[in-house]
């Protein structure tokens, strides 16, 4: 007989374990949390938030999705990524990132209702823990996770109270491990993983310091400094990044993996502190140093039986391109609601499968992608001539060369151009960010093919309703002069029907076929004289079937199934659908 019992026993309250606390919540689904210390992130690691994540916010509310812009820094001030010797050094280079640029900005805005920003994850952490424990989530602090067994109807989970000492056990229908890097709860559900831990010694170092003059003509959230020692280890180069406008910065720089893991005092901080400013008698306050590994892991399933894993738990990399806590938000997004439709037994447990089916290819892209953006880093160091030599002198004089007025000095400026414009693929690679398209047994095909990428698929999102994608996003009017989008329309824990004049039948069978799968499947008609009106021909433009035909779409905003025109029998059609994604 186990002490406590929930539905959902969660491990880790970080931004993967309490966006999905937060989720469950929502759906009215039981569900406890626990994490092994007394407070949430106390360093601000993840703050590049994309698009994929505040609409997962907007989803759980306005509410939620404003509170996250009112203490982020927005859009405009994240994108000037600058290459230096030091902030007070000379410039070597400029990007535009994070949206920036006019075109990419135009791509952001043409793609999503929400704004990507920069909010660190001190802030984001707490904002995802307080939704989920406002909506009835039973959180314990200073609670550890020890181990756990599964039978065939549920998981008994050891866990010790820190304050205490004493071990209890909680009995749950199913465990989530949201554990982090070092996941427990990963390695006792016996996940397979691939690639390997420590590749690269890094270190941050959090520190107040007024940097306003070296910032305020260039603004950006991330400064990339070339200093002696900026190729070893670490993300790629030494790192100057804003956490706070413009007072609050936190420093990444590399060291050894092969030598013992640095004692980085006050002194030695300020001095790194003040090399990569540039300005030996820098005023600076040393808030927190702390050391971590760059990895290269990710596993091959997520899930075994009633335990489900995701966040860093599952994919263990670099924080290049932002995707860590992005990509573990968006883990939670798609397993919350089908826990949700399994224990309120609107679905069979065979829906589970597709957390793994459509997570596991996820957590290998984005491993792999962060990992290649640090070796993208060697052709800058290449064209600058500071790998030919490790004599300080030498390689000042290898930059040097490129101010000269030779043949060889113009190639060298041309390399450099070239090396930096190629680090768009980790500064504003909005495909990575966005193109997920799922294949599992809860996407049902139309038939089609898959649509080609037409683009660069890593840097340019392309919106389809082909089953598996992310709805399109696309701007509608309802009569009284409001708008809204169709991600909108969707999501809120519910399938939904999109379907246009000629439509109805679809309305009508969601009705039928919902009332019959006792859940709710919202339907709405777009058109002339409809509630909600196309009237900028945008959605006719993305939704890729004729106005009589559907887009069904799951509750985290996937297409699981389209038809092109109305069938004879809708209700037969939609009925079929249906009971093969809820496994019924
Ligand atoms: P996370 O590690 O955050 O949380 C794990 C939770 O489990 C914690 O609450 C912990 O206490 C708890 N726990 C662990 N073991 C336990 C046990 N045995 N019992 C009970 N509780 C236990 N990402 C991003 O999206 N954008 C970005 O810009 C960046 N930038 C960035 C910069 C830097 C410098 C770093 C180091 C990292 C990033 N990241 C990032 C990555 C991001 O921080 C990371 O991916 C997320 O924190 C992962 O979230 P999780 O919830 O999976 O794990």
């Amino acid at each position: 007989m186990a002490d406590i019992t929930t539905d959902v026993l969660i491990i880790g309250t970080g931004p993967a374990g309490s966006a999905t606390a937060a989720l469950l919540s929502t759906y009215g689904v039981e569900n406890m949390v626990i994490n092994r210390y007394r407070w949430l992130a106390n360093t601000p690691r993840a703050h590049i938030t994309n698009q994929r994540t505040m609409e997962v916010l907007r989803d759980l509310g306005r509410d939620v999705e404003d509170e996250a812009y009112m203490f982020a820094a927005e859009q405009d001030l994240m994108g000037e990524n600058v290459f230096c010797t030091s902030l007070a050094g000379e410039e070597i280079g400029r990007m535009k990132s994070w949206g920036k640029h006019p075109l990419s900005r135009a791509e952001h805005q043409l793609s999503s209702p929400s704004l990507m920003n920069d909010l660190p994850q001190t802030f984001m952490e707490p904002l995802l823990f307080k939704t989920a424990c406002s909506r009835g989530t039973q959180a314990r602090m200073s609670t550890e996770y020890v181990g756990h067994e599964q039978d065939e109807n549920g998981v008994i989970t050891t866990c010790v109270d820190r304050l205490t000492g004493k071990e209890f056990t909680v009995r749950s229908k199913y465990l989530i491990g949201a554990d982090g890097g070092n996941s427990k709860v990963a390695e006792h559900a016996g996940l397979t993983f691939e690639g390997r831990m420590g590749v690269a010694g890094s270190m941050n170092i959090l520190f107040e310091a007024d940097l306003s003059r070296y910032v305020a003509h260039r603004l950006s959230v991330l400064y990339w400094v070339l200093q002696p020692g900026a190729d070893v280890g670490g993300i790629g180069m030494g790192l100057v990044r804003m956490v706070r406008p413009w007072s609050e910065w936190l420093i990444v720089w590399g060291y050894d993996i092969n030598q013992p893991v640095p004692d980085v005092d006050e002194a030695h901080a300020k001095k790194i502190v003040r090399d990569l400013v540039g300005v030996s008698d820098l005023e600076v306050t040393i808030k927190s140093v702390s050391t971590w590994t760059v990895n290269n892991m990710y596993a091959t399933t997520v899930s075994n039986g009633r335990v489900f894993c995701m966040g860093d738990a599952t994919h263990r990399h670099p924080p290049s391109n932002g995707l860590g806590s992005n990509t573990s938000i968006q883990d939670a997004f798609n397993l919350a609601w089908k826990l949700a439709y399994v224990l309120k037994g609107q679905a069979g447990e065979k829906l589970l499968d597709s957390y793994s089916a459509e997570r596991a290819p996820v957590a290998k892209q984005i491993v792999t992608r962060a990992n290649k953006s640090i070796e993208e880093f060697g052709p800058i160091f290449k064209a600058l001539g500071l790998l030919d030599s490790i004599d300080p002198v030498k390689m000042q004089q290898n930059m040097d060369a490129r101010c000269n007025n030779t043949p060889a000095a113009e190639e060298q400026r041309a390399a450099i151009r070239k090396a930096i414009a190629a680090k768009i693929y980790e500064f504003d690679a909005h495909g990575v960010e966005m193109n997920q398209r799922y294949r599992s047994d809860a996407i049902v095909t139309d038939g089609q093919p898959e649509p080609a990428f037409t683009r660069d698929p890593e840097l340019h999102f392309q919106q389809t309703t082909w089953p598996g994608a992310r709805l399109p996003h696309a701007w509608i009017f309802s009569q009284d002069g409001s708008k809204a989008s169709t991600l909108d329309l969707a999501g809120h824990g519910r399938f939904t029907v999109l379907t246009g004049i000629g439509g109805q039948g679809w309305s009508e069978a969601a009705k039928v076929v919902g009332r019959e799968l006792g859940i709710d499947i919202a339907a709405h008609v777009i058109g002339p004289r409809q509630h909600w009106q196309d009237l900028t021909g945008n959605w006719s433009n993305l939704s890729e079937v004729r106005d009589s035909g559907i887009v069904l779409v799951r509750p985290d905003h996937h297409v699981c199934w389209r038809r092109e025109t109305i069938s004879d029998d809708p209700v037969a059609e939609l009925r079929r659908v249906m009971t093969t994604i809820l496994g019924k």
